[in-house]
């Protein structure tokens, strides 16, 4: 798979999860404008300021790329929202692991990880992928290798007694909601079957009200909701561009974390 490809594909995959993720598409500032800039979703104002301090400090050419890192590390440190970086939201096991993509708008590069276990920077870890391999994205206990070998801090806990209590809550309420669909049992804890393996399971009442269910830890409770909330999307996505839009160090690079 291609780098961008694969990019895409994984800001499509990544964005339900608790993750840090950048993307760039360079040059589409306007003559004139006034920069930098950092834009984020969601009120994030440190992730913002952190941001900005970077970009704002750094002169003609100022990397945008680290002033994405500034802006989302300061979310994973602050626990944005309750889900971004160390502490945040668990899987289905109870553990926190992280998941971030960066890109550096003027070469298209990406470097991202997923999944990654017992290291909290998760951008610092992305930015490491991008520019010190070949590969688009590590994930698991890979990423997690990669991540202390090049100098980030770990093996690191990233539960948090937040996110436990989150999670045996959640077990308490038989593990609703949840990520699952078309799977037997619907309303329990699993192990799950896909509903065609079982039809003799597969009830509309044992589905109903729940196939919508696209947050672990976050009820949907209309429709629209379910479709776009700030729970089931981004958990924060910023861009930034450099001081002079049009030098060839300018950077737009758009961050979700
Ligand atoms: C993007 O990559 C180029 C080429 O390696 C580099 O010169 C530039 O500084 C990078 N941009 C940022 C914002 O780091
Ligand atoms: C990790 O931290 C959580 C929350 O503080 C705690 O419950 C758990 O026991 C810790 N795990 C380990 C292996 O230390």
């Amino acid at each position: 798979m291609g780098r961008s490809n694969a990019g895409l594909l994984l800001g499509l995959l990544l964005l339900q999860f608790n993750s840090c993720l950048a993307l760039g598409g360079g040059g589409a500032a306007e003559r004139g404008g006034v920069f930098p800039v950092v834009v984020s979703t969601w009120p994030f104002r440190e992730a913002v300021r952190a941001a900005w301090e970077v970009v704002a400090a750094g002169g003609i050419g100022g990397s945008a790329v680290d002033a994405v890192v500034a802006g989302c590390s300061a979310c994973e440190v602050l626990r944005c929202d309750g889900t971004v970086g160390p502490g945040g939201s668990p899987d289905e096991n109870g553990e926190t692991t992280l998941d971030a993509l960066i890109m550096n708008g003027t070469t298209m590069e990406i470097g991202a990880v997923a999944a990654m276990r017992y290291v909290k920077d998760g951008i610092k870890a992305a930015k490491l992928v991008m520019e010190h391999t070949g590969h688009t994205l590590l994930v698991g206990e890979k990423a997690t290798a990669f991540a202390i070998s090049m100098g980030l801090a770990g093996p690191t806990n990233l539960s948090s007694p937040e996110s436990i209590e989150k999670w045996s809550n959640w077990r308490q309420n038989h593990c609703q909601p949840n990520f699952w669909k078309n799977v037997v049992p619907a309303g329990n804890c699993g192990p799950y079957y896909p509903i065609n393996v079982n039809p003799v399971h597969r009830t509309v009442g044992e589905i109903q009200g729940w196939l919508q269910s696209d947050n672990l830890l976050e009820p949907a409770d209309s429709h629209l909701k379910s479709i776009i909330n700030r729970h089931n999307h981004d958990t924060i996505s910023m861009a930034v561009i450099n001081k002079v839009s049009n030098s060839p160090n300018s950077k737009l690079i758009f961050l979700s974390m």
